[in-house]
């Protein structure tokens, strides 16, 4: 065990890492019986893998036991051979459904691989879905293989899925199991087993301590079902017990067990339990629904021309389509009013029932599935938790649906504002001090019973995590009946990694939900109290870190998320997740929602797809996210390390991303040289911000290229998309459907754009050169300032606090629905200056949003200034949303705003 990785980039790449490492393997092997290498270097690489391997189904001890036996017999041919079958089977899942794959004797790899190849379709023996099963028992290991045997056994052919079991005998081992093998899918604990792990075990335990299960003397089952709980709630959990196991099963302590017995006295039963529980997770009823819906013989007299596909199929011109998409995308239209399926709108059915696996996998108490993106999710959010004069706090930068959804209600935006990131033209996240400023200065004002919600961006767009927990108690603080709303767009997926849950809105309102459950919480709360004094002074509030009153507290979360974005959803397949003990006051309210924004002709195939993006992450999201990460740190690294490519690019780490005030813990990378695993859990606990590492911000502007440019670029001419840019950088982003060739191309691809700039460079000679570092300067420095958002017109504030900046931004809005009350300036030019200077002030009369970024520069009611004007007037995107560059910014008149004040 001393041989596991010490360094936090190779935990997070241990699943890479095992098919390098069995890939090494192989050619060492090679090498040996070629002549060429050496025993000792194949046993030393082997002996090293031993003690990870045990935590995995595949190749098992009989096959790992076989290669060590050939290389002790000095069977150098046998040994390649076998590495090379175990590797090749690896890289390509094929023992998964190949039962030969395990078999010792049969010589050659029934999969032979050219590069990596995946498992042919189609061929395999079996194409039931495979899991393995982690059995934590205190039976010595030489009994492990027999009951594995017996297990075995128990397979039938009914049998929905197939797994393999994998043994451990302690706390530590099965943790780490837990941690390392994604293909766990259930876990079988048998009372009794120790604490240590039965290897020399230094770094597991550094990577159990930091996430919190440092040894005890507790080593019970419950104990270790809780933290197995802790970093991957998907599992399904079943005790073992020779105790009283009917008093066990009624403390509701063993709620995380999915079933309880006495010991394995019925083992086809705990057979047939585990494959239940992954049925639970694989059951996808909407979409069941409808595959079953589309095997019916039906004829349509409704407006679905295209249901059942004739019209395509039959025609000349569009059949191209039919067979594009092929007949099913046909079958499966459908409408909710035409029956068997159920209804979006008022779903009581399989509609609803998927949603409630969603919740489950979630950690929500209510999931809403939206067929038109987070966009609508989040109007439909601010609609249902505000209405009109309700305060709301709200990240300035935050995505125009939010700001539009108050335009609707006519709820007050208080805008507050996030950390500039001015050299690379974008923004961070709100730092707590602005909103615990922002409800200290409502409070001020008495006007904190209006403030309703807050509304922030998580994680941002470059990716920005909030530490959410604390920002939610040190608001619950302050007012203990806030409304969250986390726009989760992005990062819907981080649910599933243990690293990044606790930054998201459900996994911290989970461990708010469990601190307030705690009785200790109410002493911390009171001696906090005790401290602070009855009359605690703001800068008390600001400078410390606020427990809220337990018994006060009312937990409303809610999150919405694109799973379009993170997840196997076909574009615009999004959620609004529920968390809220008051659910019951606004569920009217949702409903409204959901009929003000739902189309009544909800799209089938999008439905269908958020129900299978949940089975999915709920049965391969650990490992899915895992990869995304993996992806990601080594795309960190080959850029930031390479020669050549690191002498034109750089990847941003967590110390260019996040000011050092915000990164308590110090930690300043991935993959800084020194960075270990605790440092990453300790600023993943603690720090005000941290950065997904999936958010890759890759400067482009010292190669030369503006964001855009370079984005261009890598569409047309290499066939990689992006997603967002900046004046000098754009944004990568990995995924769970990355692969590490998408990695090789991306450095290819950085090379190749970087030998041309050096020849360029080269052959060019010194103008060239003067030109090209002309062009880095004037993108690396010549950028403009960020500007805040200035105030809303006195106007739009008379029933503002007087030291408070909400505006209502619906007034404006709508006011300028009548074309005789607005007027056009041109953003360049002497009137724009002088009335700058001079006034009267100049007061948009819509949204004004730059795309990128995406956030709104200007929004209705506003007053303009210097700053606005000046970043208006160096934008070098194309588009703007709201802003004609034939006539100009669209302005209220003066004439118009003197009328109001009179009103
Ligand atoms: C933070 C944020 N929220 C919401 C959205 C809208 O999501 P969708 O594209 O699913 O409508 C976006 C889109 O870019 C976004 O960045």
């Amino acid at each position: 065990m001393t041989t596991m990785p010490t360094q936090i980039d190779e935990f997070l790449l241990l699943h890479s890492a095992r098919a390098d490492r069995w890939r090494e393997i192989t050619t060492l092997a090679g090498d040996w019986s070629a002549g060429t290498g050496s025993r000792a270097a194949v046993e030393a690489k082997v002996s090293a893998i031993a003690s990870l391997e045990e935590f995995h189904g595949f190749p098992g001890g009989k096959l790992f036991g076989a290669l060590n036996e050939r290389i002790a017999t000095n069977d150098a041919s046998g040994t390649s051979a076998l590495a090379r079958r175990i590797s090749n089977a690896l890289i390509t899942r094929s023992y998964r459904d190949r039962p030969g794959e395990w078999d010792v004797h049969q010589e050659t790899s029934s999969v032979e691989i050219a590069g990596v190849m995946p498992p042919t379709f189609g061929e395999s023996e079996s194409s039931r879905p495979y899991f393995e099963v982690l059995y934590v028992t205190s039976l010595p290991a030489s009994q492990w293989p027999p009951m594995a045997a017996e297990i075995r056994r128990l397979r039938r052919p009914e049998d929905a899925f197939i797994y393999e079991s994998v043994f451990v005998g302690s706390f530590e081992d099965a943790f780490c199991a837990a941690a390392v093998n994604p293909s766990i899918a259930a876990v079988v604990l048998a009372e009794g087993f120790p604490y240590r792990s039965r290897h020399d075990a230094p770094v597991l335990r550094s990577i159990l301590d930091p996430l919190g299960e440092p040894e005890g003397s507790d080593v019970s089952a419950l104990r270790l079902a809780n933290a197995l709980k802790r970093i991957r709630p998907e599992l399904d959990l079943y005790l073992l017990s020779d105790r009283d196991v009917e008093q066990i099963a009624g403390d509701s302590a063993a709620d995380c067990f999915r079933r309880i017995f006495y010991l394995v006295e019925e083992p086809l039963e705990l057979h047939l339990s585990v494959q239940e529980g992954v049925q639970a997770r694989y059951e996808t009823p909407f979409f069941d629904n409808l595959k079953k819906y589309a095997r019916r013989p039906i004829g349509t007299f409704h407006a679905l021309p295209i249901a059942r596909g004739k019209s395509v199929f039959k025609s000349d011109w569009i059949r191209d389509m039919g067979e594009f998409y092929g007949i099913n995308l046909f079958l499966a239209e459908s409408s909710a009013t035409t029956g068997g399926l159920d209804s979006l709108l008022e779903p009581t059915g399989t509609i609803k029932r998927s949603q409630d696996l969603a919740a489950r996998a979630f950690g929500a108490d209510h999931v809403f599935f939206v067929t038109n993106g987070t966009s609508t999710s989040n109007k439909m959010a601010v609609q249902a938790l505000t209405a009109p004069g309700d305060i709301v706090v709200v990240d300035r930068n935050c995505h125009k649906s939010h700001h539009y959804g108050m335009v609707l209600t006519g709820a007050q935006p208080y805008y507050v504002e996030a950390f500039p990131m001015t050299e690379y033209s974008m923004y961070g996240a709100v730092p707590l001090s602005a909103i615990k400023g922002a409800l200290l200065a409502l409070r001020a004002e008495g006007r904190l019973g209006r403030l309703k919600m807050l509304d922030l961006t998580n994680c941002t767009f470059d990716g920005h995590m909030y530490n959410v927990r604390r920002v939610m108690e040190e608001c619950l603080a302050i007012k203990p009946d806030l409304i969250f709303l986390w726009d989760e767009a992005w990062s819907g997926f981080a649910r599933f990694s243990p690293f990044l849950r606790p930054r998201t809105a459900m996994g911290a309102a989970a461990d708010i939900e469990a601190w307030l459950r705690d009785p200790t919480s109410v002493a911390a709360y009171e001696v906090q109290r005790a401290e602070l004094g009855d009359q605690p002074s703001d800068e008390a509030l600001l400078t410390t870190r606020l427990l809220p009153d337990p018994r006060r507290v009312r937990l409303r979360v809610y999150q919405t998320n694109s799973t379009h974005k993170s997840m196997s959803a076909i574009r615009q397949g999004s959620m609004l997740l529920v968390k809220d003990v008051d659910f019951h006051s606004v569920e009217a309210q949702f409903h409204e929602a959901v009929f003000t924004h739902a189309s009544t002709s909800p799209n089938q195939q999008l439905i269908a797809s958020i129900d299978v993006a949940r089975r999915q992450m709920e049965l391969e999201g650990y490992g899915l996210v895992m990869n995304a990460i993996e992806v990601a740190l080594k795309i960190r690294m080959v850029v930031n390390s390479h020669p050549l490519i690191s002498k034109y690019f750089r990847v941003l780490g967590a110390d260019e991303m996040i000011p050092a005030t915000y990164r308590q813990s110090g930690f300043t990378d991935y993959i800084k040289p020194g960075t270990n695993w605790a440092d990453v859990v300790t600023a993943m606990r603690e720090d005000e911000f941290y950065l997904d590492p999936t958010r890759m911000t890759l400067v482009c502007g010292t190669a030369g290229f503006d964001g855009t440019q370079f984005k261009g670029l890598l569409a047309e001419k290499y066939g990689i998309q992006l997603n967002k840019t900046s004046r000098n950088s754009v944004l990568l982003q990995s995924n769970i459907n990355n692969t590490r060739s998408d990695v090789a191309h991306l450095v290819r691809v950085l090379v190749e754009i970087c030998n041309a700039i050096e020849k360029r460079l080269a052959d060019g000679g010194a103008d060239e050169r003067a030109e090209f570092l002309a062009r880095v300067k004037s993108l690396m420095t010549d950028v403009p300032d960020l500007p805040n958002f200035s105030h809303f017109h006195e106007v739009f504030r008379k029933d503002a606090g007087r030291d408070t900046p909400e505006g209502d931004m619906r007034s404006a809005f709508f006011g300028a629905y009548d074309a005789s009350v607005c007027e056009y300036v041109p953003l360049f030019g002497a009137v724009c200056d002088q009335r700058l200077t001079e006034g009267p002030e100049m007061v948009s009369a819509n949204f004004v949003i730059p795309y990128p970024p995406g956030f709104p520069i200007m929004v209705p009611g506003q007053v303009l200034t210097q700053e606005t004007i000046d970043f208006m007037r160096k934008l070098d995107v194309t588009e703007i949303h709201g802003y004609e560059r034939a006539r100009g910014l669209k302005l209220l008149n003066p004439d118009a705003m003197t009328a109001r004040a009179k009103r």
